[in-house]
């Protein structure tokens, strides 16, 4: 199997998985990135099945509307059923490094919201530690060069992702060479740093579920 099929592979094997927890008034949350847009694809064969989604993305939001699905504001949602979404990395942990494609911030908030995380990747985006993947921090444009000297404390070089502005309006640092054997200490600790949104570790809030592509078949992990 390619790559890209791998990618469709586990975004079908996503809508088998939550089809049977979907009823009329389901709220999906739906995920930012080449796998996420495979998942998006298959989603508008199953759209009568929910009410709607939430994006995690101005792109995904128009991707969804496209195919006629229903994008609902956060705000107006008390209920997600799940999310699904990409990675950068995973560890056996289910912890994950997110934002190769700049939608960290809107994806953690929908993350924490859902009742379930459901990460979709193929067998690239396995590792034993974190942190080959050049961890992305969202940070407010006036705080760049503080945060990158204070990223660089953690004896890691912060690199300005140029010409990326965010959903949110902000830039995106990319930190590369991280030690990454605390996940969620990590995160709450780059989370501290004045002027950082958020980052892409996804420790606090790891996924529940990961369906992982290679190049035979489609395999489950859990924790349990
Ligand atoms: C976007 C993300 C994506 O989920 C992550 O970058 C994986 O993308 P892809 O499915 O294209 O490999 O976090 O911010």
């Amino acid at each position: 199997m390619t790559q890209d099929e791998m990618k469709l592979a586990v975004a079908k094997a996503a809508i088998e998985y939550i089809t049977p927890k979907l009823d009329k008034e389901s709220i999906i949350g739906v995920g930012t990135g080449s796998t996420a847009n495979f998942f998006i694809q298959q989603l508008a064969s199953i759209k009568h099945l929910f009410e709607g989604a939430v994006a995690s993305s101005d792109d995904t939001a128009n991707r969804l509307q496209a195919l006629g699905i229903p994008v609902y504001e956060l705000n107006d949602v008390n209920e997600m059923v799940v999310y699904v979404d990409g990675a950068d990395e995973f560890d056996p942990q289910l912890n994950l490094i997110k934002g190769g494609g700049a939608a960290l911030t809107r994806e953690k908030i929908v993350a924490a919201v859902a009742n379930e995380f459901v990460c979709i990747v193929d067998d690239s985006k396995q590792v034993a530690v974190l942190g080959g993947y050049p961890l992305p921090v969202e940070v407010i444009p006036m705080a760049r060069s503080y945060v990158a000297r204070e990223l660089t404390k953690l004896n890691a070089q912060p690199v300005y992702r140029q010409g990326v502005i965010t959903d949110n309006g902000n830039v995106i640092i990319d930190v590369e060479n991280l030690d990454i054997s605390d996940a969620k200490g990590l995160e709450e600790k780059i989370n501290n740093i004045v002027g950082v949104v958020t980052n892409g570790l996804f420790a606090q809030r790891n996924a529940d579920l990961v369906l992982m592509g290679t190049a035979s078949s489609v395999q489950t992990i859990t924790l349990n």
